[in-house]
């Protein structure tokens, strides 16, 4: 029990630098932690970011919808359809709905990676997404 208040400090002081974390992204970190997540690393998640892995012959990655410019425009590999910016900074509707996180970060890891992510895949991606 004392551990995790521990780490719910790390966790806090840590969210207090990253100046675009809402309520609901505070809440869902927190989550993971719940669910055995260890400290967040930023720097994985953005190597995972453009990992690329191959997904019913197809290669796939995180960028191949969203690309690597957190501030422009992604597009749907499939369908075309524009995918607003994921910067925070740029758009202020990012990361403000832990239920819309928790449903795209299910599926996009499924058509990314062919499984859901873990926990720790998801706090280290979603600390790094969150300082774009
Ligand atoms: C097949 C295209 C595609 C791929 C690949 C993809 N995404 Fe997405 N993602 C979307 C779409 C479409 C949305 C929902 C539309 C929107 O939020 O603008 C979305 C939304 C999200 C959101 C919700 C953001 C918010 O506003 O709360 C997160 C988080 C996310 N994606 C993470 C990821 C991660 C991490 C990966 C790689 C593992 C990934 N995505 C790969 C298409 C994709």
């Amino acid at each position: 029990m004392k551990k995790m208040v521990v780490l719910g400090c790390a966790l806090g002081m840590f969210l207090s630098t990253a100046v675009f974390a809402s309520p609901e992204s505070g809440a869902l970190l927190q989550k993971y932690q719940a669910a055995g997540a260890g400290k967040a690393d930023p720097e994985k998640g953005k190597l995972d970011w453009t990992r690329v892995v191959v997904v019913d012959g197809e290669k796939m990655s995180c960028a191949t919808c969203h690309t690597s410019d957190f501030s422009k425009d992604g597009k749907h590999h499939v369908t075309g359809k524009a995918i607003g910016p994921m910067s925070a900074r740029v758009n202020q509707e990012r990361y403000t709905s832990m239920k819309k996180m928790e449903k795209w970060f299910k599926r996009n890891c499924m058509d990314t990676w062919g499984r859901e992510c873990t926990a720790q895949e998801k706090t280290d991606f979603l600390i790094f997404m969150l300082t774009q």
